[in-house]
């Protein structure tokens, strides 16, 4: 996005007219599965939310504010938003002109903004999450879900925009603060540290807060009668968790190896990046775990500790690297999230159980992989998911794979460089395929074009010579 501010710059100096020129921003950043996701001609800078939740209606009452910086003069711009009644929105303290469209929500300044410019934008809205919104209920990932016992949120890939509005793709990452309002005697557990709480005739406002860059997928808030629990994790970093009373101590063991598990990942991925770890636990049977920026979600099904949920604990745990520090440029890019969490979890299996238990993990995996009359069409490339099947099975376990056979094809010492220097430089930011390649080019001295090429894009999985595993001849 600075690239192209640069570039903005000099067409400006050439035709000193288009100086004054203020343009709407674009209505997509640019993704090519999901061209609505995300909004041109600014960069968020931090979001405010500020939200009552009405615990009977389910309602959330307030105004979310987020400090942006114009990208170019802008007449107008967009945010991602669907449901909801908005009130007022104000742009600089001023009265704003708005129109919605689906999830689009064009904001008309008094007066265009000026490229460059700081501006803030305050939406004051009101309304239970998804009324009224078409196909809310075949959303998988729908923001803000109510269940008997509380609320979580969960909206991998676009179900920010179900609950307030946002820039709705990972490349417009922001700083976030959550100032939320609920009955007592609940407790809200959100993304960063808790900064304060305010207790007021019945209700208690909760405030967390993340200075680091949090994708909007990746903001969670979660109420529900938790009990806390807090550990010092390698280095000092706090670990705070929340679990449902009456499972608070299975989950204590469920989770008793995440310090264990940061230290293992700090060691090969380079240093944890973010100010606080933990889970939440919403009890609920959700069927699948998220990786909530410094609070990963889990359902109580999960907690419990039945079925894989060592390996799950440290698949969501190793996405705060690679997912949340480093995150796609594009949501076809999804493997880099999900490919590496896979196979991190099979590193911590190789750590704790050995080489043997890797090796047979991974020819477990290839098992499926290499037989598409047991699973006909049911695994994809991992390089090209189909946009409407983006966590399809091939993109977790090709995906691992493709690291796996990195790995023997550069060697352990070039492999785990590789995974460093990729976070390390990328950390904060987002990645695309190409950028990953290239690191591991450079560290290893291999041209590894037709390597990735084989991995990520060809429909059928390669061999790999090394282990006896090769696809049966069809
Ligand atoms: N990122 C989540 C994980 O850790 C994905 C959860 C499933 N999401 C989905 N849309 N199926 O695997
Ligand atoms: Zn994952």
């Amino acid at each position: 996005m600075r690239g192209l501010r640069v570039l903005m710059a000099g067409l400006i100096l050439l035709s000193p007219l288009a100086a004054n020129e203020a343009l709407p921003g674009g209505d997509g950043i640019g993704d090519v599965f999901f061209p609505q996701l995300g909004n041109g001609g600014y960069d968020a800078q931090r979001y405010h939310l500020q939200l009552t939740w009405d615990a009977e209606a389910n309602s959330l009452a307030g105004t979310v504010t987020l400090e942006a910086e114009a990208s170019q003069n802008l007449s107008a711009f967009n945010l991602d938003f669907q449901g909801f009644e908005i009130s007022a929105i104000r742009v600089n303290g001023q009265p704003a002109a708005f129109r919605r469209s689906g999830r689009e929500l064009t904001i008309q300044p008094a007066a265009p903004l000026l490229a460059d410019e700081i501006f803030s934008t305050a939406v004051t809205y009101s309304g239970v999450p998804g009324e009224g919104v078409p196909g809310y209920y075949d959303i998988f990932a729908r923001g803000w879900t109510r269940y008997a016992g509380g609320v979580y949120v969960a909206s991998e890939p676009d179900g920010a925009a179900l609950w307030y509005p946002v820039n709705d793709h990972p490349l417009d990452k922001a700083a976030y603060t959550f100032e939320i309002t609920v009955p007592e005697p609940f407790v809200v557990a959100a993304n960063g540290l808790l900064t304060a709480t305010r207790a007021d005739g019945g209700s208690i406002t909760y405030i967390w807060r993340t200075d680091y860059p949090l994708a909007s997928y990746l903001a969670t808030v979660n109420i529900g009668d938790f009990v806390t629990q807090t550990l010092d994790g390698p280095d000092g970093l706090p670990i705070r968790s929340y679990f449902p009373a009456d499972i608070a101590e299975t989950a204590a063991i469920t989770f008793g190896k995440t310090a264990d598990m940061i230290a293992f990942f700090a060691d090969r991925f380079g240093p944890y990046p973010f100010e606080a770890y933990g889970v939440v636990v919403a009890d609920t049977r959700l069927g699948f775990a998220l990786e909530t920026q410094t609070l990963s979600l889990f359902g109580r099904d999960a907690a419990l500790g039945r079925s894989r949920s060592e390996n799950i604990v440290a698949h969501e745990l190793a996405h705060q690297w690679f997912g949340n520090s480093v995150t796609p440029a594009q949501w076809q890019d999804i493997w880099l999230n999900e490919g590496f969490a896979t196979y991190a979890a099979a590193l911590w299996l190789e750590h704790t159980r050995g080489r043997r238990a890797l090796d047979e993990y991974m020819a477990g995996i290839y098992l499926p992989l290499a037989n598409p009359i047991l699973v006909a069409g049911q695994f994809s490339p991992p390089g090209s998911p189909s946009p409407d099947d983006l966590f399809n099975g091939g993109v977790y376990l090709r995906g691992a794979w493709t690291l796996h056979a990195l790995r023997l094809k550069i060697g352990d010492e070039a492999f785990f460089e590789t995974l460093r220097a990729y976070h390390d430089r990328y950390r904060y930011g987002n990645a695309a395929t190409g950028d990953f390649i290239a690191v591991a080019e450079a560290i290893s001295g291999v041209d590894l074009a037709d390597f990735f090429d084989d991995w990520l894009y060809a429909e059928t999985v390669p061999a790999v010579p090394e282990m006896g595993l090769k696809p049966p001849r069809t």
